[in-house]
């Protein structure tokens, strides 16, 4: 069998930022309205620095407004929610976004439903979990899994009724609303965990397998169904080839994999650079919302 298609998800990111880009310029021109997002960072976490300095630097680029909060690891929880306060009521800011981990003296859970669920950017409050469970409009929906849905339905087309779908890893960030999605897709859903008895055998069953445990190689090649599109949502550092060089690798062992599936997303350059460029439709569609203008989501996905 031929080798897998290799899903370019940097060059789908790339031109689904240069359709946001217009639509930035689209709601300046008909509202004179710049969509803005507040991104608050608290602490000094090395891989939260770049996260956060790259969805900075796109925004930018991208023709938006980018109000930086970082802060100090010893801030207080009050403080940081009478800042999110503060960002709620300014109408500059459209969207607002918490980079996670927060510092362990803070309840995540209570900072994050302390955002306003219109602005909450990445999706995370639980009436936007909720608006996307129960299927109803106007859910943000979190950027991974909005991404990772682009590259499928890219890949296979739009019409994914019936399909079986297996996603690995129940998290709230990806595994749940990844699940949600392609429910909505009318996939046949399985949500697969670390308890999960006879987990190969359950991938092996899936048309389409989202890998999201954060465990490198954990997904074999004989795991994987002939002809299935893998994406791996997996970004874990591992020893490199040589001594003290460490190297990126998925939670699927893609050596193996792309001699059995049909298609499958590399790390890096597949879903990661999705990411961020869902993070930039999700703000420019908070903004047209928060205008009264046409949300563009759609079409521009
Ligand atoms: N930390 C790791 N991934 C994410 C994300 O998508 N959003 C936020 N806010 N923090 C994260």
């Amino acid at each position: 069998m031929a080798e897998a298609k290799i899903i370019d998800g940097k060059a789908f990111a790339a031109g689904l930022r240069s359709r946001v880009a217009q639509g930035v310029a689209d709601l300046k021109k008909s509202h004179g309205i710049t969509p803005g997002l507040a991104v608050v960072l608290v602490g000094e976490d090395p891989a939260s620095q770049v996260y956060v300095r790259s969805k900075e630097k796109a925004l930018v680029e991208l023709g938006m407004n980018s109000f930086d909060h970082h802060h100090p690891m010893d801030m207080s929880e009050e403080d940081l929610l009478v800042l999110i306060a503060k960002l709620n009521a300014d109408p500059a800011v459209h969207g607002i976004l918490v980079q996670l981990p927060l510092p362990r003296h803070m309840d995540t859970t209570k900072v994050l439903a302390a955002i306003a669920p219109e602005k909450d950017a990445d999706g995370f409050h639980v009436v936007n979990a909720g608006l996307l469970a129960t299927g109803q409009k106007g859910a943000i929906v979190p950027c991974t899994p909005l991404g990772s849905l682009l590259l499928i339905r890219d890949t296979l087309g739009t019409d994914l009724k019936g399909k079986r779908a297996l996603v690995l890893g129940r998290s709230n960030i990806v595994g749940k609303p990844m699940a949600q999605l392609l429910l909505q897709q009318d996939c046949t859903v399985t949500v697969a965990h670390s308890r999960t008895a006879d987990l190969p055998g359950e991938c092996r069953r899936a048309d389409i397998l989202v890998a999201a445990v954060g465990r490198p190689e954990m997904v074999r090649g004989d795991w994987i169904k002939p002809g299935a599109c893998v994406i791996d949502v997996g970004i874990n550092r591992v020893p490199g080839a040589e001594p003290g060089k460490t190297r990126l690798a998925g939670d699927v062992a893609f050596d193996e994999a792309k001699l059995v599936a049909g298609s499958i997303t590399p790390v890096p350059g597949g879903v990661g650079p999705m990411t961020i460029a869902c993070l930039m439709l999700n703000t420019l569609t908070a903004a047209c919302r928060a205008a009264g203008a046409p949300v563009p989501a759609e079409a521009l996905a």
